[in-house]
């Protein structure tokens, strides 16, 4: 059987961290969005805020707090995910967790990669961002072009280590 369009797109999406300076149209922009709303959360609370930097100055001081993600200061566009913790305290990072891998894959259907940045100076982005001190910030995605070739895949562990069928 040949493998459906969908599930290649879940294969071939990499982490990227070399940017070109091509801006993303805004039209492009608003459907990443649209399809991001539209990713599950914990009783469908939606406990997130997308908040998107395209002020190259800003993008400069914001990639610096990231600390092993400073490529970030090549994307035209950085969009921190902030999450509402009164309103889901016990699933917030589930749900920005996931709504940055369904914004990552919808910016990949249009060719646009991103990467996760783990380490972040949080308080200090937040002061950037004029964020609330309750507000918790799970991430900043780089959003852009892919600068050159993408990258190889890194190896995966075989289906047959991870999946044990119980019946
Ligand atoms: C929770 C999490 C944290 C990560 N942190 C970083 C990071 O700080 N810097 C970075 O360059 N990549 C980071 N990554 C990207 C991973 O290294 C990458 O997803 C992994 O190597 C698989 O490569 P691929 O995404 O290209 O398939 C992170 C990914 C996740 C899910």
């Amino acid at each position: 059987m040949s493998e459906h369009p969908g599930i290649k797109l879940l294969k071939e999406r990499r982490s990227i961290r070399r940017f070109d300076s091509r801006l993303i149209e805004n039209d492009v922009l608003t459907q990443i969005f649209e399809a991001s709303r539209w990713c599950w959360s914990a009783v469908n609370r939606q406990p997130w805020k997308f908040y998107v930097i395209r002020n190259k100055e800003l993008i400069s001081k914001v990639a610096k707090e990231c600390t092993t993600g400073t490529f970030a200061a090549e994307a035209p566009v950085l969009v921190a995910l902030v999450g509402d913790v009164e309103a889901q305290p016990n699933w917030y990072v589930h749900d920005l967790s996931f709504v940055s891998l369904q914004m990552a894959l919808a910016a990949w259907t249009f060719g646009i990669g991103t990467c996760f940045i783990g380490n972040i100076n949080r308080e200090r982005v937040k002061e950037l961002l004029n964020l609330r001190k309750e507000d918790y910030l799970l991430t900043v995605l780089p959003l852009g072009y892919p600068y050159g070739e993408v990258p190889k895949p890194r190896p995966r562990k075989s289906v047959e280590e991870l999946v044990k069928y119980l019946d």
